[in-house]
Formats: structure tokens, sequence, C-alpha cells
């Protein structure tokens, strides 16, 4: 039955990663909605019956062949409405997908998902255990700033929390692997956005709907501190949703000064954000996405990789193929067949197969890319892949990766 484990642990990994995504979805749009919403919104006519109801802001808006015509009230309503509908199990889904899919991904399988021994050597439990720290580390010292005298100043805040979340980018990057540094980064952001929502956010609201309930008026000041919060929610949001992509993007993650890279492109989503934000409001500022994509474009020039040597073409570029293929077949193949021989791997990761020669010279480029200029495979170099075997990759893609 042992052996049925990876298998398992592949298909919980496909079902929870689903589900993160779907609920994620949800949860996100959600909120892109209301922010966009709260700043489109106009107020009623003075004096008119919407005002006097106590109406503060309206919109009207045609979707999917219907109109709709939401009002939002300062404060609250004189009087509760039979059904209130509350946006919170978008939120507390994606995150519990998400600790799941950290467990299943990288946890279970921590020597290759977590650590990388050029980095640090740890063991799996090390690893793990700096990884879930990292989440409760993250969310005590954000709730504590929230908290502070620095809370109530929004730009100075997000710069130091945009520090705080660099220097934890630059110290689990010098002791896990590059991709789970990202994760962490990313699920440390996530754990305050859900943990806004769970401590803050929604205990405020049913404060409030309890004191309408108790026939009082409720107090702003709990609508105050829910808005302080889901504002950071709305600028984390681009910065998160890459870094759960990044995985996909060793040159990002890959990088010697990697954790700068993250700042960098977690500096471009605020700033694109920034713009809807001001945009939604009527304000079009060009200067905030244009900086954005600059950050972008400079980050691009910098990680280009380096122009190859012109390679001599090989003497005999068969004897050269013959050891590409030997070197891949010890150093890859154990993780890049049909049915891996590494433990942990139920499937050829991404669909990569590397056993006949054909499948080599198929994927050259891609085996140029991961080995030679990421070095992003072997993962977590765990087949042991010398300099010198990259060296002769790159030789022999060089050369036109010739299999005959
Ligand atoms: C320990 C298992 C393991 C070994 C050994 C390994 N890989 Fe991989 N490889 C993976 C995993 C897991 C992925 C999935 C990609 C990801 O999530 O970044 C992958 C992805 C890839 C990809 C696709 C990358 C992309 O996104 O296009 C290529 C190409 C690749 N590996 C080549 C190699 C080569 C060449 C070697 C040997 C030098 C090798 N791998 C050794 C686990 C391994």
């Amino acid at each position: 039955m042992e052996y049925l484990i990876p298998y398992a642990l592949e298909w919980l990994n496909l079902l929870f990663r689903w589900l993160h995504i779907i609920t994620g979805i949800a949860w996100i749009g959600a909120s892109f909605y209301f922010v966009w919403l709260d700043n489109s919104i106009r107020p009623p006519a003075p004096g008119s019956d919407l005002e006097q109801k106590g109406v503060s802001g309206e919109l009207w808006a045609v979707h999917g062949g219907g109109f709709y015509n939401p009002q939002k009230y300062l404060v609250a309503p004189s009087r509760l409405p039979k059904e209130l509908h509350w946006f919170k199990w978008e939120a507390y889904s994606t995150w519990l997908s998400g600790f799941a899919l950290l467990f299943i991904v990288y946890y279970f399988n921590a020597q290759a998902m977590m650590v990388d021994r050029s980095v640090a050597d740890l063991t799996s439990l090390q690893a793990n255990a700096i990884g879930l720290g990292s989440l409760l580390v993250g969310w005590t010292v954000y709730d504590l700033l929230c908290r502070s005298p620095l809370g109530k100043h929004d730009v100075a805040f997000g710069a130091v929390i945009f520090g705080f979340l660099l220097a934890s980018a630059y110290v689990l990057t010098h002791y896990l692997s590059g991709r789970a540094a990202f994760i962490h980064v990313g699920a440390m952001i996530g754990t305050m956005m859900v943990g806004n929502v769970l401590m803050l956010i929604i205990p405020g609201q049913r404060k409030m709907v309890n004191a309408m309930m108790a026939g009082a008026q409720p107090d702003p000041v709990h609508g105050i501190k829910a808005k302080q919060r889901s504002v950071h929610n709305n600028y984390f949001t681009l910065p998160v949703l890459f870094i759960m992509i990044s995985n996909h993007f060793a040159m990002t993650y890959r990088h010697p000064h990697a954790w700068a890279i993250l700042g960098t492109i977690m500096l471009a989503g605020v700033l694109i954000r920034h713009f809807f934000n001001l945009r939604h409001k009527g304000r079009v500022e060009w200067k905030y996405p244009a900086a954005g994509v600059a950050l972008l474009l400079a980050l691009a020039v910098v990680l280009a990789p380096a122009r190859p040597q012109a390679a001599q073409a090989a003497n005999d570029s068969r004897a050269q193929f013959a050891q590409v293929r030997q070197i891949i077949t010890q150093r890859c193949v154990s993780c890049h067949a049909d049915q891996p021989t590494q433990p942990g791997f139920a499937a050829a990761p991404s669909g990569v197969m590397l056993h006949t020669p054909d499948q080599i010279a198929q994927n050259a480029q891609r085996i140029y890319q991961q080995t030679v200029q990421l070095k992003a495979m072997p993962l977590a170099n765990l087949t042991n892949m010398t300099d010198a075997e990259r060296a002769q990759v790159a030789a022999w893609y060089e050369a036109g990766a010739k299999q005959e």
C-alpha cells in the first residue's frame, strides 16, 4: 500500500489546488467588486428620499441581463433587514485549502520542495518549522503594527509592512529553497489577509449587527477599524497572486538576490493596484502603472541570461550526445519518467519525460534553460548533478543540440 502514497498525494494536490483556485477567485473577485462599488457610488441628491433614508451613496449597473441598484448606508440602516449576506467563507476556505496544500506539496516532500542544500542543509523538520513559524510571526508582527500608532498612517504603514515582508523574504531565501521561500512569503500575506477577515472585519460587523438588534446605534469605530484592514487587503491582492504563480518562474526564485526580485514585483503590483483604486474614484493617474511597468521592464533586463560563449562545434557530436544522455539518465530520469523512482513523485513532473533520445532532443531548450541558465533542475539537486555535467549540457546545446 505504501507505494500508493505519492499517488494519493497527487490526487489531494489536484483536488485542493482546484478548490484553492475556485475559492480564491470567489474571494478576490468579491473583494475587487466591493472596492469598486465603494469607490464608484455617488451620493444621492440632497433632500431626496434616499438621503432621508440614510443612503450615503448608490449606483446603477447592468449585468447578465438585469439592472442593479446597490445602495450604501453610512454606518447602518435604521432597521436590520431580515436577510443579510455576509462574505467570509470565500476567505476562510481559500486559507484552509492553501494551508492543506502547504502540507501536501511542501511539508510532506520537504527534502525536495523545502530544502536546498546549497542554501542551508536543514532537516525536513527544521525546514517545515521555519515555514510554519513564518506564518505565525508574520501575523503577530502585522497585527501589532496595525494596532500601534503607525496603523493610522496609511503610507508610512505600507512602507513599514513592505520592509517587513522584504526582510522576511531575505531571511526565508537564506534558509529555504527559493520556491519554498516565495510561497511562504505569499502564505504570510494570505494569513494576514484572512486574519483580518476572521479577527477584525467579521467580528466588527457582528458587533454592529448585535448593537442594532439590541436597538442601539452601532459604534462607527468598528467600521473604521475594519476599513483599515480592508484597505490593506486590497493592496495585498496583486503581490499575493503573483507569489501563488511564482513557482512556474524559476528565473525569479532561483536568483541569488531572489528576495529583491520578489520585492520589486510586489511593489509593481501595489502601484498597479493603486492606479485602479484611484481610477474607480474618477482620478486617472498614469504615473503609477507606468512606474510599475518600468520596474518590471528593469527586472527583465537584470534577469536576462548571459550570452552563451560561442561553443566549438564538437568533433564528434554523436559522442557528445551520448554523454549528455548518460547525464540525463543518471540525474533526471528518477523523476522525469512515466513512473518515477524518486520517493515522493507519482508522475512525470510538468509532464516532462526524458527517457529516450527523441524526448531529450525535443526538450533540449527546456533542459538547457532549467539546468544551465537557471540551475533549477534537478529539483533541490537531489540527484547531485555536478557543475562539470552542467557545462557538458551547455556545450552540447550551444553547439546546436545535435542528436547524431
Ligand atoms: C527530484 C525530482 C526531479 C529531478 C531529479 C529533476 N526534476 Fe525536473 N522537475 C521536477 C519537478 C517537481 C518539476 C515541476 C516544475 C515546477 O514545479 O517548477 C520539474 C520540471 C522540469 C521541467 C519543466 C520546467 C518548466 O516549467 O518548463 C524541465 C525542463 C525539467 N524539470 C528538466 C529536468 C532536467 C533536465 C533534470 C536533470 C538534470 C531534472 N529536471 C531533474 C522534478 C525533478
